[in-house]
């Protein structure tokens, strides 16, 4: 009898504690939800403005990259929140334009993605030119057409020299990018010492100039390379007008991608792959090959990043 009472106690404590976490449980989660909601509020509230002040449409973005960029314009202009942010952003034009230019991100290497590139130079690029040598061709065709400050177009022109050394062909390197800023900076082709790092000494030695702390590119290799401002969400255009028809024989299209949602993500995939040639690459990055996969292309060396359309 005194066990049975004991034992009701102790199943009536259990339950109420059990009530009371699945209570707790709830709030939080209610509390949670009602966040999200008013988050999501000001972040379209953002958006909007942003839309009607900028012409810019900041909804294409990954909602993790968005989220991110607000975080870091709130720690770095002292805001608490979305809230303040966006009385900060009605305010002040400035912040808007440091704003929508922190969605670019130009983080770029020379020979980023050691693999992608060894491949390239050992089966992809011999193939492209003995097919050139068969089908008599005027010149290889490249787009690079996230090029940010110019370290991607150069390393294909060195990659395509070296092997100009062995077989005889003409090529020409269209780089691109939405920033013009950016492509500036390509065009110069100065670089810090400190960015010089991924270039074996030799290559510095062939194709830059040292001025102070600083590597210049030389002529010889700039000379094949047409930059210009091209945006790839752009509707009128479906390749740089610069290249005129497109025909590429290989696109880099690396390191972007994954800022977008898949819907965007699909109509960069469908402009830069119907501007290659029949049996053209598209190189992207090693990770945004799933997006790759995702959209039915074939990768043709494993994890090397680079594709054919099926
Ligand atoms: C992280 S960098 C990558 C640079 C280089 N492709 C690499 O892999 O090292 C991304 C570049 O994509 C450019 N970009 C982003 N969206 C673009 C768009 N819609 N059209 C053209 N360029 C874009 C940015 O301006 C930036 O320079």
């Amino acid at each position: 009898m005194f066990t049975n009472c004991c034992n009701s106690h102790a199943n009536g404590v259990r339950n109420i504690r059990y009530n009371f976490i699945v209570m707790v449980g709830n709030n939080y989660q209610q509390t949670h939800n009602l966040k999200r909601i008013v988050l999501d509020k000001l972040k379209h509230k953002i958006i909007d403005h942003l839309n009607k002040v900028a012409s810019i449409d900041l909804s294409m973005y990954e909602p993790v990259f968005f989220e991110q960029t607000i975080l870091k314009r709130l720690t770095e202009t002292n805001c608490s929140g979305y809230s303040d942010y966006y009385e900060l952003l009605h305010k002040n034009k400035i912040e808007s334009d440091l704003f929508i230019k922190s969605f670019q991100i130009n983080y770029t290497e020379f020979f980023r993605n050691d693999f992608t590139f060894s491949v390239l130079n050992k089966l992809i690029i011999p193939e492209i030119i003995s097919n050139f040598n068969k089908n008599n061709h005027n010149e290889i065709r490249v787009w690079c057409a996230a090029c940010a400050d110019g370290q991607e177009a150069y390393s294909i022109a060195m990659l395509l020299e070296e092997h100009l050394k062995i077989k005889q062909f003409n090529y020409r390197i269209f780089a691109t990018d939405q920033s013009d800023t950016y492509i500036n900076t390509a065009q110069k082709g100065a670089y810090h010492t400190s960015q010089m790092g991924c270039l074996s000494l030799n290559r510095i030695n062939n194709w830059f100039d040292k001025k102070g702390e600083f590597y210049v590119v030389k002529n010889d290799l700039k000379k094949h390379i047409e930059f210009s401002v091209f945006d790839l969400l752009n509707k009128q255009f479906s390749c740089p007008p610069s290249s005129i028809f497109g025909n590429f024989d290989f696109v880099f299209c690396a390191n972007l991608l994954y800022y977008y949602k898949p819907e965007f993500r699909h109509l960069i995939l469908k402009k830069t792959s119907n501007s290659i040639i029949k049996k053209g690459y598209l190189i992207t990055s090693e990770t945004e090959r799933e997006t790759l996969f995702e959209f039915k292309f074939k990768e043709v060396f494993p994890h090397s990043a680079i594709f054919q359309k099926r």
